[in-house]
């Protein structure tokens, strides 16, 4: 899977997309990312990819044109031009089954905003899918679009090295629960013991130990999840149950 992410930062990303998870993902050539600063394509001696807000107000607002002219131009670099992703704290928010539906795609093009956002003509132009990852206002789009990279590329097939292991995670299609309690050695640390029945090799106990004390959390922490219907099924099996039933 292919990502390109269009930024005035491309500096912060090497760090991260250099550790773990992530840069054997890309040894491996099974994720390439590559990254483009805007500036680049901004015109004039001062390289400014900025202005005034028509009208007044605070901030400086992204020009269309270094941005619509960056995107344009790393779509033609591809075998596809990708579907263009602009991250934005007033765009759709982004969850596990916005991240399954990414990981289908073959290119991801995520355009990273600064400053008080874009010229409103660059989302009329390029018709982005605009993406937000929660309730909160970030300097920019970066840190943004590295949440979708790494949630997107635990999803393509062959990264994680037990195919199962994303299936089961919370919020996943097939998931509605959060995650069991884990332990591992010491069997007591500091006068806290892990439960018996983990310690006895009795699998069907264990598996039922582990889905009461996830239905138990969910129930403490998310009681909307539990609200949504059985929460180990996925909406493919309560669609056809539903059509069964017509
Ligand atoms: N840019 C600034 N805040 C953001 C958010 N919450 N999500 C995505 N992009 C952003």
């Amino acid at each position: 899977m292919r990502f390109d992410v269009l930024t005035l930062f491309p500096e912060m990303f090497p760090g991260y997309l250099g550790q773990s998870l992530l840069n054997l993902a890309i040894q491996r050539g099974l994720v390439e990312v590559n990254l483009h600063n805007i500036r680049d394509w901004a015109k004039g001696k001062h390289k400014n990819v900025d202005d005034r807000p028509f009208g007044g107000g605070p901030g400086m607002v992204l020009s269309p044109e270094p941005v619509v002219e960056c995107v344009e131009a790393v779509q033609q670099l591809g075998d596809s031009p990708g579907r263009v992703v602009l991250l934005t704290p007033g765009g759709r928010t982004f969850n596990q089954r916005v991240a399954e539906e990414f990981s289908d795609a073959q290119r991801l093009v995520l355009l990273c905003g600064r400053y008080e956002g874009f010229d409103q003509r660059v989302i009329d132009i390029l018709q982005p899918d605009e993406l937000s990852i929660g309730d909160f206002v970030l300097n920019g789009g970066e840190v943004a679009a590295m949440v979708v990279i790494d949630a997107v590329v635990r999803l393509v097939p062959g990264v994680l090295g037990d195919e199962q292991s994303n299936k089961q995670d919370s919020f996943s299609s097939g998931n509605r629960l959060l995650e069991f309690a884990q332990y591992t050695r010491p069997r007591e640390y500091r006068g806290h013991e892990v439960p018996e029945v983990l310690l006895g090799g009795n699998h069907p106990a264990i598996a039922e130990w582990r889905k009461q004390n996830s239905l138990e959390r969910t129930r403490q922490r998310r009681g909307d999840l539990l609200d949504q219907g059985d929460p180990t099924k996925t909406s493919a099996d309560e669609t056809n149950e539903s059509s069964a039933v017509d």
